[in-house]
């Protein structure tokens, strides 16, 4: 089999506190192949934005990885240090969109300023090559009038047409993955929409990966081939799309599931809340919301075990398929 283009397995993240030390993740595991796009869901506080910030090597202040691989196109990123990080692989080969498109640009300087800078740093090219780059990309994303944008100011484009001008920034180095934070939650829904489509165009096209960190099912659905689920900073299922969304394993996806029936109704929520790192429950840190909990679920040692080809799930009601234990 290929390599995948990331490969993250047995991730763990703890941060140091004075309340003392969280595993912010523990135990997350799941990759990517060349042209997928990977859909990472899990409610608010899961853990999906520090896994992206582990990916990229921006650690939160106090934060350590205390065990795990993430290996890019075979090549272990942990073992990378911060300068060949920075010159090699971030803003690059691997890019990032992020959730909001009305923060992420400085309102004093123009678009141009702003997106060329990562062309400077990290390809070959005159200014005026890169200009003519960019200008082609943003065509490509659908921006109108791309010949004018360069010499524009945030303020003068729309909330859906910043998120073209980010995403054609993360194109702009020929990235190999793509990381996309929520890159839809601040759009309205045709919006989001429309950009959910050029994403999965752009992915096709140009033979890219994307990672996209949602807590929106119905956009995982629409966009992705492969989900991670991840609850409390821990993977509990692993699987294709189209298995995973018409017949989750594990009792969380189910519950996702359930109370997300159509993206057009309001989020329902499952009863309770995702618990703080810092009280982790012991075992399965699903099993106190969990309507299938047993005695034992306190007891597991997290790991996703494989349920079916290229479908994995943690969970202890299928721990008998694997080898009868
Ligand atoms: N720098 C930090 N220090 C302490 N706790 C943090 C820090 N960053 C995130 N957390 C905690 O880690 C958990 C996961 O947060 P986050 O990755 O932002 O989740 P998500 O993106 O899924 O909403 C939350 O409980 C959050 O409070
Ligand atoms: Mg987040």
């Amino acid at each position: 089999m290929a390599v995948p283009v990331l490969a993250v397995e047995g991730l763990r993240l703890a941060i140091r506190g004075d309340e003392g030390e969280a595993r912010i993740l523990d135990h997350v595991s799941f990759s990517v192949a060349q042209g997928e796009i990977l859909g990472i869901v899990g409610e608010s506080g899961c853990g999906k934005s520090t896994l992206i910030r582990a990916i990229l090597g921006i650690l939160p202040r106090g934060a350590r990885i205390g065990a795990g691989e993430i290996r890019f196109e075979g090549e272990n990123l942990l073992a990378f240090s911060e300068a060949e990080l920075d010159r090699t692989v971030r803003g690059s080969r691997i890019s990032f969109i992020p959730q909001d498109p009305y923060l992420a640009l400085n309102p004093l300087f123009t678009v141009g300023a702003q997106l060329l800078e990562s062309m400077r740093r990290h390809l070959p090219g005159t200014p005026r090559e890169h200009r003519e780059q960019l200008t082609k990309i943003l065509r490509r994303v659908q921006l109108p009038d791309a010949e004018l944008a360069l010499d524009r100011y945030p303020h003068q484009f729309s909330g859906g047409q910043r998120q073209r001008l980010l995403i054609a920034a993360a194109l702009a180095c020929r990235p190999k993955l793509v990381i996309a934070d929520e890159p839809t939650t601040a759009l309205d829904v045709t919006t989001q929409q429309q950009i959910l489509v050029l994403l999965r165009e752009l992915v096709d096209d140009m033979g890219l990966s994307m990672l996209f960190v949602t807590h929106d099912l119905g956009v995982v659905a629409e966009l992705c081939d492969r989900v991670g689920v991840i609850y409390a900073g821990q993977s509990v299922e692993n699987g294709p799309a189209r298995h995973l969304l018409r017949a989750p394993m594990h009792p969380y996806t189910a519950a996702l599931l359930a109370c997300h029936p159509d993206r057009s109704d309001d989020f329902v929520g499952i009863p309770g809340s995702v618990p703080s790192p810092l009280r982790a429950p012991p075992g399965c840190r699903f099993a106190p919301r969990c309507a299938q909990a047993q005695p034992a679920c306190t007891l597991r040692d997290p790991a996703l075990r494989n349920a079916a080809p290229g479908h994995a799930v943690d969970c202890i009601l299928y721990d008998a398929q694997d080898g009868g234990r």
